[in-house]
């Protein structure tokens, strides 16, 4: 069977499909394990468009193993392998469409909070400082502009909406969740992450002005990193030479889409309208470089 170029959908005979989200697709393998397919969906201001995106898919697994790798010292991650020779056989019969673009991990239990971090005003964080100079219940200075650098990163979590949008929480709401040793667990760990990362990136012509941890138990009680990791989908990548305070700043991957979808007249619900081929394929090549230029090698 040929593998098509891209995968906006999976169906996996002989695995028991546990979740599709925006952009992946989880398989149950059994008891301890889970697959987790990054399709070449893409979603622009909330929506899912009917164009998907050429090697986005791997691009989002290829980086999620990077960062796990790269910072394995600072707590351990679900990632068994994304090789999947070795992988049970009901993930072996699907391999052609697989390859690349899928992880096999440890399930855990999910905690049910989104660890943020932010060193930069965007978003909900920059609508939030404006109407109430916090974020989270932090007080940040008078004054900052739009995409300003924070004076130092923040923790700044949110509940999983499973519907509409997901609502920014202090940490006392947090601890009220999934208690406070934990909570200081969780924050303590995603500072940390997201500190070594931005210092990292920065110096490689991106700026990570945000992003989002998932964390769960694993079977020996642990608590270890989920889920993708500093991903474009899981944060705001910024390109760092176009940087400028005061307004918003360029998607890395979506300001061609956004750009595109802007000229039309769509009232941004579904269904969403098609990309043109030149667009999707600007956006592929976005993509690309964002891994090239954080990891150094062509993908
Ligand atoms: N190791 C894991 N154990 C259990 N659940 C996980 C693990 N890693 C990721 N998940 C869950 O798998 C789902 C990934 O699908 P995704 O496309 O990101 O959904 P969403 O649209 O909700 O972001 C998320 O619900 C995430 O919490
Ligand atoms: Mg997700």
């Amino acid at each position: 069977m040929s593998v098509p170029a891209t995968i906006s959908e999976t169906s996996l005979a002989g695995l028991r499909l546990v979740r599709r989200g925006k952009v992946r697709d989880v398989y149950e393998v059994d008891d301890g394990r889970l697959l987790i397919v990054a399709t070449d969906r893409i979603s622009a201001f909330d929506c899912i468009l009917p164009t998907q995106i050429a090697r986005k898919g791997e691009v989002l697994t290829a980086l999620s193993r990077f960062w796990f790798a790269r910072l394995k010292h600072i707590t351990d991650n679900h990632l068994l392998t994304i090789d999947l020779e070795h992988a049970p056989e009901s993930v072996r019969a699907h391999a052609a469409e697989l390859r690349g673009r899928s992880m096999l991990v440890r399930r855990t239990e999910v905690f049910p909070v989104e660890c943020v971090v932010r060193g930069y005003l965007a978003g909900s964080g920059w609508k939030d400082y404006r109407s109430t100079g916090e974020i989270c219940g932090h007080k940040l200075p008078a004054g900052l502009r739009e995409s300003d650098q924070l004076p130092a990163p923040i923790f700044t979590p949110a509940t999983k909406a499973e519907t509409g949008h997901d609502e920014n929480i202090s940490e006392a709401r947090m601890c009220k969740i999934v208690g406070a040793e934990t909570t200081a667990r969780l924050r303590d760990i995603s500072l940390a992450l997201y500190a070594e990362a931005e210092t990292y990136a920065r110096a490689r012509g991106i700026i990570i002005a945000d992003t989002k941890f998932e964390f769960g138990l694993d079977a020996r009680g642990q608590i270890i990193l989920i889920d993708e990791a500093l991903t474009p989908d899981s944060s705001r990548f910024w390109p760092l030479d176009d940087y400028e305070p005061g307004r918003a700043q360029a998607s890395f991957d979506k300001q061609f889409v956004r750009d595109y979808l802007e000229t039309l007249d769509w009232d941004k619900r579904p269904p969403a309208p098609p990309l043109p081929a030149e667009v999707a394929a600007a956006t592929t090549a976005r993509y690309l470089e964002a891994y090239r230029l954080l990891t150094g090698s062509e993908l």
